[in-house]
């Protein structure tokens, strides 16, 4: 045996057609179970993006927007905060308008901070502090603020981009504008609290749905949105899930989280990501109702059967 000669298949490069009789036949590429199923993708960054809030909520911040970027650390050739979704924060100022038009199949807005309009074709959303709005992709969306204000803002860009594709056509997206008021979301938290649930429940999570993806209970088919709380001296039991987590910090003094054993503080609108699979509780030390609004792209995994929902503490 020569000494170029592979050990085993492993060891092979990606194989061509030796004499190919079209362009077609030469973009061909041979690989075999060997060296196919080694490929080494970095880690999902589990840390806070607390900059990118302090700059969206510095007094000298002009309107515009942030990403929460780690499309570096995750060798993404697109932004991204995880691999299918991407967290930013807007900043408008009073009598501003910032227009967006992200190539997602939709977008899911919460108001931090401010009051103001976001206009998406023919609707028109009056928000304020607290509200939720999610909004179809492929249209422009124009945000007015009456008072200075800054958003959070979420999408699915990340999965298109991963797959080359275009937006959906103007009508043709998967939500129309859907709008959560803060104070529908406090009732229904409340009526959560008032019925209570059995330990088997995982949380007491207000999960936000729409007419169009009543039967998904997700917001869009693949992002699931739920504004999550904690009781004070509540622990949200340890549990793993395929789905990635982001989620924005509401409220949350004295509070933090343990994801695979390390503990990390919450800061007041820091954005903050479980990577897919991680084992993780949150803990309430404090002394009011902890709140965080959690955008999961858990859509997918439930649509391949494949979510890997269990507790860890059995
Ligand atoms: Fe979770």
């Amino acid at each position: 045996m020569s000494e170029s000669m592979p050990r085993t298949i492993a060891d092979l490069p990606a194989q061509r057609a030796a004499t190919p009789r079209s362009k077609a036949e030469a973009r061909a590429r041979y690989f075999n179970s060997g060296n196919a199923f080694n490929v080494k993708l970095s880690p999902i960054p589990g840390d806070s993006f607390t900059e990118e809030a302090a700059l969206a909520l510095h007094p000298d911040t002009r309107s515009t927007l942030f990403a929460c970027d780690r499309s570096r650390e995750l060798q993404c050739p697109f932004p991204a905060t995880t691999p299918l979704v991407l967290a930013r924060y807007a900043r408008i100022l009073a009598n501003d308008t910032l227009c967006t038009n992200f190539a997602a199949s939709g977008v899911v807005v919460y108001v931090i901070r401010g009051d103001g309009s976001t206009r998406c074709g023919e609707e028109n959303v009056v928000w304020a502090t607290g509200d939720l709005l999610v909004l179809p992709g492929g249209i422009a969306q124009a945000h007015t603020a009456t008072s200075d204000s800054v958003l959070w803002i979420v999408t699915n860009e990340p999965q298109l981009s991963f797959e080359g594709v275009r937006p959906p056509a103007a009508g043709e997206a998967p939500t129309d504008v859907v709008h959560f008021t803060g104070a529908e979301m406090e009732k229904q938290i409340d009526l959560i609290y008032s019925i209570g649930r059995t330990n088997e429940i995982a949380g007491s999570a207000l999960i936000l749905s729409s007419d169009r993806q009543e039967a998904s209970r997700n917001v869009l088919p693949t992002l699931t949105v739920a504004m999550n709380s904690l009781p004070p001296g509540g622990v949200q039991r340890p549990h793993r899930h395929n789905s990635v987590a982001v989620a924005l910090i509401i409220q949350g003094e004295n509070c933090h989280s343990v994801v695979d054993g390390k503990r990390k503080d919450w800061a007041q609108w820091a954005t903050t990501v479980t990577p897919a699979t991680a084992t993780h509780s949150h803990v309430n030390n404090g002394s009011e109702r902890a709140k965080f609004l959690i955008v999961q792209d858990g859509g997918i995994y439930y649509h391949t059967r494949a979510m890997g929902f269990e507790f860890v503490d059995r």
